[in-house]
């Protein structure tokens, strides 16, 4: 077995009296392209935040590499240079271009230069198809092209792992299939992903597996072709099958 970038002991998270994460356990391999589905409400993003420090936990550990990053030691700037996440709106800096969005985090948390930076930022933004956007402001493009940003951001810092919090879910049907292109690129290229999604198509091809939350428990796992096409549990089958009338 290879080691493991992720590992999610016993996670459990509440806010106030509602449990909305119990006792999760899972863990992220080098190369995982793991799609995690299920109903709204059912601790998906909930699970992502925390795996990004942006919830604490209420118990529990996340190891990555075999750290604690619960901990109140951890630098969580550091940590997500290497965690990187993608939002459903977007998150870029409003008031920097595009280049710039994609150049700060390598200024500020890697410490390169503005010409390094620049450089890095550059060959994303040619992998995202937004290089002849540089200077434009977030404002000014589409959320498609916002998205592909975004993801450029995300790369230019290098990280190990991307978490992808239903990236396509705010946008227009029509630009949906170019950022999942992008993403399907980045899945054949052997990046490591964890991606929350209602696409389903994306979960079933492109991703070797698949996590099934319901109402804060993993209700089932496996390969796309276990859970698409041999569902175990009755909440999976008619997760799945609301999703086929639709
Ligand atoms: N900051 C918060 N304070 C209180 N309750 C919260 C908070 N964040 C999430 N919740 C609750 O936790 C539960 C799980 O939310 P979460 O956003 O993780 O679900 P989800 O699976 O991502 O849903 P969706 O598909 O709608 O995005 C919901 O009942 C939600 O209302
Ligand atoms: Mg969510």
């Amino acid at each position: 077995m290879p080691e493991m970038i992720l590992q999610v002991n016993h996670l459990s998270k509440s806010f106030g009296s509602h449990e909305v994460l119990k006792d999760i356990d899972f863990t992220v391999a080098p190369g995982d392209v793991t799609s995690i589905i299920g109903a709204s409400g059912s601790g998906k993003s909930t699970l992502l935040r925390c795996i990004n420090l942006l919830e604490t936990p209420t118990s529990g550990e996340i190891l990555y590499h075999g750290t604690d990053i619960t901990g109140p030691k951890v630098n969580a700037a550091s940590y997500r240079s290497h965690v990187g996440m993608v939002f459903q709106s977007f998150n870029l800096f409003n008031n920097m271009t595009v280049l710039e969005n994609c150049m700060v985090g390598q200024i500020k948390v890697l410490k390169k230069s503005k010409e390094a930076a620049r450089a890095h930022a550059m060959e994303y933004l040619e992998k995202v198809g937004m290089a002849p956007y540089i200077n434009a402001r977030p404002r000014q493009i589409s959320g498609g092209q916002k998205q592909r940003v975004a993801i450029a951001r995300a790369l230019a810092m290098d990280p190990e792992v991307l978490l992808f919090d239903e990236p396509t879910s705010a946008l227009d049907p029509e630009m949906v299939g170019e950022v999942l292109n992008v993403m399907q690129a980045l899945a054949q290229e052997g990046m490591t992903m964890l991606v929350v999604t209602h696409e389903m198509a994306f979960a079933r091809d492109v991703s070797n597996h698949v996590v099934y939350m319901n109402q804060g428990v993993i209700c089932e796992e496996g390969t796309p072709e276990e859970v698409f096409g041999n569902p175990q549990k009755q909440e999976t089958k008619d997760f799945l099958s609301r999703f086929r009338r639709n």
